[in-house]
């Protein structure tokens, strides 16, 4: 065990007496695959996540995590197999009707094809819900209809297996812009979801989730975390509506964004990991919980995260600017959660 391990156990354990979660766990169970953390498989399938990162006002921001993603590619030797963008794709105006020039600034070329050949799965954030002269929804559904892309929205929900071949987990990609759902910033060109839709996702959401088991691990993907340390806060909407869902179909993970940050939660008899990566590109913002109330992670930091997948194991890494490795855990198939890195 070489001495940032011994620190990171250090601090993972102060940080343990503070949690109000996990106290059924094992803290010994944590650490059993630790010796792995900073060596993604090559035989597994990998794709990186990461949200709030179309931003209008922060680009050389976006620019830094672009080039950290490019960073840990490098010094790990991975080779992502799909990109996952967690919502609040496109801040602001897209100054002409269809945004042709962010397109291809701020997506096409800030996460080029030839580093990232896969398809780049998205979901819908608070910032995409606004009119400002185009809509914004409906230009993300038809980006790939109209060119030769790697944007992936078949729908506002939908689900993908991953990887495609082979698969070992289902996605299932959430429009968490409920009606009730707090505008953080209640702009006269904010708008929602109406409670027709919110209705009609939540049957299709249930149908999604009551269907047999085919691969290892369900994955939930939203903008719009349930639980959150960040400045948004929990989800008084989400949290009633969804987390008895998530629970009792015994989903992995459930991975936003929203707050521009890079979060780890657990909770006591929740078998969901709840992860935050919000940090793409947007401004930074303050805490509203402590993160060491509330672990077992909070990065106040521009990165994205890294999901490693084999039919044994998930490794989720929150990495920062630099590809430096921030923090990370691993589940197994059956829901045992270890960290690997306590950052
Ligand atoms: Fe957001």
């Amino acid at each position: 065990m070489d001495k940032l391990d011994v620190l990171s156990r250090r601090r993972f354990l102060e940080q343990t007496f503070a949690w109000s979660a996990i106290a059924t766990l094992s803290p010994a169970s944590f650490f059993n695959a630790g010796a792995q953390a900073s060596t993604p498989n090559p035989a597994s399938a990998h794709m990186f996540m990461l949200g709030d990162w179309g931003t209008d006002r922060y680009k050389p921001q976006q620019v830094s995590v672009s080039q950290s993603m490019n960073q840990w590619m490098d010094s790990r030797h991975v080779q992502p197999g799909a990109l996952v963008m967690l919502g609040d794709n496109w801040y602001g105006k897209m100054h002409d009707q269809h945004g042709v020039e962010r397109w291809r600034e701020q997506f096409e070329n800030m996460y080029p094809a030839n580093r990232f050949p896969g398809p780049a799965y998205a979901v819908l954030g608070n910032h995409d819900y606004e009119k400002l002269k185009v809509d914004k929804v409906q230009m993300q559904l038809d980006y790939p209809k109209q060119h030769r892309t790697r944007w992936t929205m078949p729908a506002r929900w939908y689900t993908f297996n991953f990887p495609e071949q082979n698969p070992v987990a289902k996605f299932i990609c959430l429009d968490s812009n409920l009606p009730g759902t707090k505008p953080f910033d209640p702009w006269p060109w904010s708008y929602l979801m109406s409670q027709e839709d919110r209705d009609a996702q939540d049957v299709w959401f249930k149908a999604e989730l009551s269907k047999p088991r085919t691969v290892p691990f369900l994955i939930v993907i939203a903008h719009h975390p349930l639980y959150t340390n960040g400045v948004h806060r929990d989800n008084p909407i989400l949290i009633p509506r969804w987390g008895p869902m998530l629970k009792e179909a015994k989903v992995d993970f459930y991975i936003t964004g929203h707050d521009h940050d890079l979060q780890h939660l657990e909770f006591q008899d929740h078998p969901t990991s709840f992860v935050i990566s919000g940090g793409g590109g947007a401004e930074l913002v303050d805490w509203s919980v402590d993160p060491k109330k509330r672990g077992p992670f909070g990065g106040r930091t521009l990165g994205f995260s890294h999901l490693e997948l084999s039919k044994d194991l998930a490794i989720l890494r929150h990495i920062g600017l630099g590809g430096q490795e921030l923090h990370s855990f691993s589940k197994t198939p059956d829901g045992k959660m270890s960290i690997l890195l306590a950052g």
